[in-house]
């Protein structure tokens, strides 16, 4: 089966990388369009047109289905694409129904871009599942930028991330929702901030698990085996990878990818 991937950038790796752990022995296309990064600062129309020259470039590229590793292009585009294309495409939203019924009570942060809360899209989803009122949202757009930068630890991103957290009390939060890709990266800096009793959530293993019921694929039964790329392992694992149309076969790149994969396989169990 032959999957393609994309996202507005390196966020989408996320997804990408838990369907090696999920899904190995398939066949991957990973499109980041690091041209127009971030999607979350961009007008609907601008979004839209970019979904659909990356769907078109991935069917070009002979996918069988494509997933969108980004909420905020699944926000804006996804109805539409589904519209124009006949074969499936998966979309991603905030996981907020898991964290309201995975929790009791205490309230739920969605994290998310400025787009993917702005839009129909997640308010129709609280409307559904957020009885109680218990979610609240909060932009965090500069998080994708230090993410494209591989900025994840330093004092500049903890600062920004203390400090758009510092308005609401960490005890009262039992889950905090990441509603986009780029912030799988930060994991061990809200756990610094939160603390152990609140839960990480993101859509990830549930977009594979859709995949995988969608392409008749068996998920793996080992899926913890190790995902770790150095000498030995081979980056392009059955995948290519394309920034903004662009095949990567770069040293430089690929060291990056690598880089970055390494990452996701730290973060990865954190919750
Ligand atoms: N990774 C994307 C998401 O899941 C969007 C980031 C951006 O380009 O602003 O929402």
């Amino acid at each position: 089966m032959k999957i393609g991937i994309f996202d507005s950038g390196i966020g989408g790796l996320s997804v990408l990388h838990e369907a090696y752990h999920q899904l190995p022995g398939q066949e991957y296309i990973f499109y980041a369009d690091t041209e127009h990064v971030p999607y979350g600062l961009k007008t609907k129309e601008q979004i839209l047109g970019y979904a659909i020259e990356i769907t078109e470039f991935l069917i070009k590229q002979g996918v069988d289905v494509i997933v969108i590793a980004c909420n905020t292009a699944t926000s804006v585009a996804v109805k539409e694409l589904r519209k124009r294309y006949s074969l499936p495409i998966l979309g991603m939203e905030p996981a907020v129904k898991p964290a309201v019924e995975g929790t009791d009570k205490k309230r739920i942060m969605v994290i998310a871009t400025p787009v993917t809360i702005k839009e129909d899209k997640l308010k129709n989803l609280l409307h559904r599942v957020d009885e109680d009122h218990r979610v609240d949202l909060l932009p965090m757009p500069r998080l994708v930028e230090f993410a494209e930068r591989e900025e994840f630890e330093s004092a500049q991103v903890r600062d920004y991330i203390n400090s758009q957290f510092s308005e609401y009390d960490k005890d009262d939060y039992s889950a905090l929702v990441l509603g986009c890709t780029h912030f799988n990266y930060f994991k061990p800096l809200y756990k610094e901030y939160f603390g152990d009793d609140t839960l990480l959530i993101d859509g990830n293993f549930g977009t594979i698990r859709h995949l995988a019921d969608v392409s008749g694929i068996l998920l793996s039964d080992d899926p913890d085996r190790v995902v770790y790329f150095d000498e030995y392992h081979n980056i392009l694992c059955d995948t290519k990878y394309f920034f903004s149309g662009r095949e990567i076969n770069d040293e430089k790149t690929l060291e990056h990818l690598k880089r970055l994969h390494n990452r996701l396989e730290e973060v990865r169990k954190i919750d």
